[in-house]
């Protein structure tokens, strides 16, 4: 499976920050924020990865990440997204890349505790169609929601003001190479977007939709307090990580 990383858009709920550089460049801790879903894919066994970007920022991803060294790979993919059409607007560019594989799709503002894995390798198996990663928030009019009944999910809603669910749909997507089709049909939203929700409830509405729950928590950074949340939580995991290798080192010597 090929992975796609999206990192375009203005990051406008980040001014200032994001006058001078793009938003996935600005730090999580001791990382910039595009570390973190590139990793994600790489830790999913996922090698061949297109970054899509834009703005006036994105030759910054090249010196950056360069072909991908610190990430083990061999080699990076970069397209640029002109304007900000929206997450479906700049998935279609990856259409040439995709190459009528399937592919796992990450927001470049979206961080993880755990690993999907087990979801890639679900997917893999499934013979057509889309999946999708929930998790259960408190604030899930931020997101795209979910709404789930008999074990499916019967259709999603973009930053409903009366949420049908608890269940954010996280930006992590896997879609068969279809998806490319169904963007061709979209309409752009009130915000001006393509939506990527209009492309979930497209696999929804022809009952090839799957999904799975995220394990560990999960964030995202494109807001003054989700970048510290991102920033805190990223501590908290890198200090507990240490104390447990610190710990077994320990057994280790003991034994
Ligand atoms: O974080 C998960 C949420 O992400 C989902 O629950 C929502 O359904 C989905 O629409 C999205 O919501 P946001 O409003 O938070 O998306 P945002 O506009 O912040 O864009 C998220 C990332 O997508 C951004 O970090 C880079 C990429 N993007 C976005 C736009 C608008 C692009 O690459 N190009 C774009 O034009």
């Amino acid at each position: 499976m090929k992975g796609i990383v999206l990192a375009g858009g203005t990051g406008s709920r980040l001014f200032p920050l994001t006058k001078i550089t793009n938003k996935h460049l600005l730090p999580i801790y001791d990382r910039p924020m595009i570390y973190y879903p590139i990793q994600t894919l790489v830790d999913a066994g996922i090698r061949d990865i297109l970054i899509v970007t834009g703005g006036r920022n994105s030759g910054d991803f090249l010196r950056l990440l360069a072909n991908g060294k610190q990430f083990g790979l061999e080699h990076i993919n970069y397209t640029y997204q002109e304007g900000e059409g929206g997450i479906a607007d700049a998935l279609a560019l990856a259409k040439h890349f995709a190459d009528g594989q399937k592919t796992c799709v990450i927001l470049g503002d979206n961080i993880i505790e755990g690993s999907i894995r087990k979801a890639v390798a679900q997917f893999t198996g499934q013979a057509e169609g889309a999946h999708i990663l929930l998790k259960e928030v408190q604030d899930a009019e931020r997101f795209g929601v979910a709404e789930v009944a008999g074990g499916k999910i019967v259709g999603i809603e973009e930053k409903p003001q009366r949420p049908k669910s608890n269940y954010a749909v996280t930006g992590i997507y896997m879609y068969d190479p279809t998806v490319f089709d169904k963007i061709q049909t979209l309409v752009p939203s009130n915000r001006g977007e393509l939506e990527i929700t209009d492309v979930n409830n497209a696999y929804i509405g022809e009952g090839t939709m799957s999904f799975s729950f995220l394990d560990g928590w999960w964030t995202d950074a494109g807001t003054f307090d989700s970048l510290l949340r991102a920033a805190n939580l990223v501590a908290q995991m890198t200090a507990k990580k240490q104390i447990s290798a610190e710990l077994a080192a320990v057994e280790g010597a003991v034994l």
